[in-house]
C-alpha cells in the first residue's frame, strides 16, 4: 500500500504524540495541528529526532474554520485522526461550556473543513467514557451509551454526529463516503520506550499513572488513594491500563482496515481499545514500587463522586476486525513511565 498523508489534531499531546511517531515509522507523512493549549511543540521535535523524520507542524485551533481551510488546500490529506480535546473528567463538571465548545464545535469545524476538502477517513478518539455504567465492569461496544459527565457526553455527542454523518452518505449514491472509527480508550500509560517522549500533564496530574510517578520521583508528596470500600478484592478501584504505544498501533490497524473492504461502501465502527485486564489502584502502586525500587507514599481517601468500582474493556471485536491485540503488560507500561520521568523529571522543557 502506498502511505499517505494524515492529518493529526492534538498531535503535540500524550496519545498524538506517540501516534505521530508509529505513523511516520509506518511511512506515512504527517501534519499536525495543534493549538498547544495543554502540549508544548518540544515534544513534536523529539517525535522527529526519534524517528529520523521531518513532520508538518501548524499552530492553529481546530475551531479555526480559515485556518483548517487553508491546512487541507495545501497538504494532501486522506485521512485524519483526531485526538484534539480537552480531556479532564473533573475540569469538564465546572466548566462545561469550554468541554462542548472544544470537543463538540471543534469537531463540527473540523467536519465542516474536510467535508468542504473531500477528505472522509477519519479516526476518532473517544472514550470508556462514554459508556452507560455497568454492573459487570466489563464494557463491549454492544453496550447502552450514558455517559455521566460532561466530557463523557461530549464524546458521546460527536459519536453521535459521526454517526449520523456517516448514515447521511450511505445512502447518497454520488461521492466517497464517509469511513469512520471511533476507538474507546481505556486508561492509556506508559510511553515511548525511548523516554524522549511521555506524559506531561499541565500543573497536579489528574491520573494515576502520572501522579505516581510524580510521587515516586519527588515532585508529590503522597497520593491520595480515593475509596478503599469498593466491592472489589483489595476494595480500591480497578482500571483497565493500556501501553499507549499499544493504543496508538491501534490507530495504524484502523487506517489499514478504514482502506479495505471492510469499510467498503462507508460507515462508522465503534471499537475499544483496551487490554481486556483490569488492575487495582493497590496493584499500580505495589507494582509501581517493584519495577523502580522506589517508596510510594499513599494515605486513603473518600470516594470521588461519578468513580466506579470496575471499569475493563472486551477488546475481541478490535482483534477480530482490525485484527489488534494489547501486547505489553502492566511492568512494561510502569516500567516505560519510569523511564520518561526519570529522564524528564520537569517533563518537557520548551
Ligand atoms: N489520556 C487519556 O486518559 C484518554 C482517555 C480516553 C480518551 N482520550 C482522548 O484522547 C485524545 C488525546 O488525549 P491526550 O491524553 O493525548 O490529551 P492531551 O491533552 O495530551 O492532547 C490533546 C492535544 O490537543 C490539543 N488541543 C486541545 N484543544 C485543541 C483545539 N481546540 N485545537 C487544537 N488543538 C487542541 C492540546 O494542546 C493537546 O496537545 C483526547 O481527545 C482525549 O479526550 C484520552
Amino acid at each position: 500500500m502506498d502511505k499517505h498523508t494524515v492529518l493529526v489534531t492534538g498531535g503535540a499531546g500524550f496519545i498524538g504524540s506517540h501516534a505521530c511517531v508509529e505513523l511516520l515509522q509506518a511511512g506515512f507523512n504527517v501534519v499536525v495541528v495543534d493549538n498547544l493549549s495543554n502540549s508544548k511543540l518540544e515534544s513534536l521535535k523529539r517525535v522527529e529526532q526519534i524517528t529520523g523524520k521531518t513532520l508538518q507542524f501548524y499552530q492553529a485551533d481546530i475551531r479555526d474554520k480559515t485556518a483548517l481551510t487553508d491546512i487541507f488546500a495545501k497538504e494532501s490529506i486522506a485521512t485524519v485522526i483526531h485526538f484534539a480535546g480537552l480531556k479532564a473528567v473533573g475540569e469538564s463538571c465546572e466548566q462545561p461550556l469550554n468541554y462542548y465548545h472544544n470537543n463538540v464545535y471543534g469537531t463540527l469545524v473540523l467536519l465542516e473543513a474536510m467535508s468542504e476538502a473531500n477528505v472522509k477517513q477519519l479516526v476518532f478518539s473517544s472514550s470508556a467514557t462514554v459508556y452507560q455504567p455497568s454492573e459487570t465492569g466489563q464494557y463491549s461496544e454492544s453496550l447502552p451509551l450514558g455517559a455521566i459527565n460532561p466530557y463523557g457526553r461530549s464524546k458521546v455527542m460527536v459519536e453521535d454526529i459521526l454517526r449520523d454523518v456517516a448514515a447521511v452518505d450511505k445512502i447518497k449514491p454520488n461521492g466517497a463516503p464517509w469511513k469512520v472509527a471511533l476507538l474507546r480508550y481505556f486508561n492509556p500509560i506508559g510511553a515511548h520506550e525511548s523516554g524522549m517522549i511521555g506524559e506531561d500533564p499541565n500543573g497536579i496530574p489528574n491520573n494515576l499513572m502520572p501522579y505516581v510517578s510524580q510521587v515516586a520521583i519527588g515532585n508529590l508528596k503522597q497520593l491520595s488513594v480515593y475509596g478503599n470500600d469498593y466491592a472489589t478484592p483489595d476494595g480500591t478501584g480497578i482500571r483497565d491500563y493500556i501501553h499507549v504505544v499499544d493504543l496508538v498501533k491501534g490507530h495504524i490497524k484502523a487506517i489499514e482496515a478504514i482502506e479495505s473492504d471492510k469499510f467498503s461502501g462507508g460507515g462508522c465502527k465503534a471499537y475499544n481499545l483496551g487490554t481486556g485486564k483490569g488492575y487495582s489502584v493497590l496493584d499500580i502502586v505495589n507494582t509501581f514500587e517493584a519495577v523502580t525500587g522506589r517508596k510510594i507514599l499513599y494515605q486513603f481517601a473518600p470516594r470521588r463522586a461519578g468513580d466506579l468500582a470496575e471499569c475493563f474493556a472486551n477488546p475481541a471485536l478490535a482483534d477480530k476486525e482490525l485484527n489488534w491485540i494489547a501486547d505489553k503488560d502492566l511492568e512494561d507500561m510502569i516500567a516505560d513511565t519510569w523511564n520518561w520521568q526519570v529522564k524528564n523529571p520537569q517533563g518537557y522543557v520548551d
